[in-house]
């Protein structure tokens, strides 16, 4: 049975594009990070087993950039939205711009570029800021530390999580992302009909069903509707 829709209730989905304005690379924009890298070299478990040092490199180049960067009017935007609403974010964001900006519900699909987890033991997660990971770095029990991304091929362990967050809410708002990847696309599935469902993107081949498209820059866009809803009185 479906859930009763909450009408303070707000699901945000996030992708690169929200982190552009801060200065991140986006990936699959022109310029982007697989425009400059194959993503069988940087972003797979064959990629590791074969070259960990290449992918190892590649990740500590994306701390390097998210050492200096800052949240931007879109991520402090979203967080003001807890003053009315109960909100889920569910990002596949790496950076923890969202959190930085205030949001307290973070969901992270594709984990996170300060931690490290044990190539022995996948339980054990560290968080070590973004200073570089590097050969030799290893965790308790000896083994070697890889970055806490989930590369292509492997299992999304949040999305059980995040997917229990859509059919209650009243509104859905998907910023920055391609919807390119999967299972991470496929959650907008399990918004309701009847939601508010907002695409705040640059370009979309064609926006998914029941999703007005407001095309823009996220830090310019989002602060304007963020506005909107936090005067509105929230009803079913
Ligand atoms: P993409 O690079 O595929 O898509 C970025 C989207 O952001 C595009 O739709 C752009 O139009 C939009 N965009 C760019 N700048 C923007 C701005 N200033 N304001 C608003 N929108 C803007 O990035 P993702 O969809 O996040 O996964 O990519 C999904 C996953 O693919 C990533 O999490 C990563 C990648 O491979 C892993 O590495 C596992």
């Amino acid at each position: 049975m479906k859930p009763e829709i909450n009408p303070r209730k707000i699901v945000v989905l996030t992708g690169a594009g929200i982190s552009a304005e801060s200065g991140l690379s986006t990936f699959r924009d022109n310029g982007g990070l697989w425009c400059n890298y194959r993503v069988e070299d940087v972003a797979t478990p064959e990629a590791w087993a074969r070259d960990p040092e290449i992918v190892l490199r590649f990740y500590n180049e994306r701390r390097a950039q998210a050492r200096n960067v800052q949240p931007n009017a879109a991520h402090e935007a979203i967080a003001r939205l807890e003053e009315k609403y109960e909100v889920a974010v569910v990002t596949q964001n790496v950076d923890n711009l969202h959190e930085r900006a205030g949001s307290t519900n973070v969901i992270h699909l594709h984990g996170l570029l300060s931690e490290a987890r044990s190539t022995a033991d996948p339980s054990l997660i560290y968080e070590r800021g973004l200073d570089d990971l590097n050969l030799g770095d290893l965790c308790e029990k000896g083994s070697q530390l890889r970055p806490n991304i989930v590369w292509f091929g492997e299992a999304v362990s949040n999305i059980s999580i995040a997917a229990e967050e859509f059919p209650d809410a009243a509104k859905v708002l998907v910023i920055g992302t391609s919807l390119n990847v999967y299972p991470a696309a496929g959650l907008i599935q399990s918004a309701r009909g009847r939601a508010e469902k907002i695409l705040v993107t640059l370009d979309v081949d064609r926006p998914p069903y029941g999703f007005k498209w407001m095309r823009g820059k996220a830090a310019t866009v989002v602060p304007t509707l963020v506005d909107q809803w936090l005067e509105q009185q929230p009803s079913a």
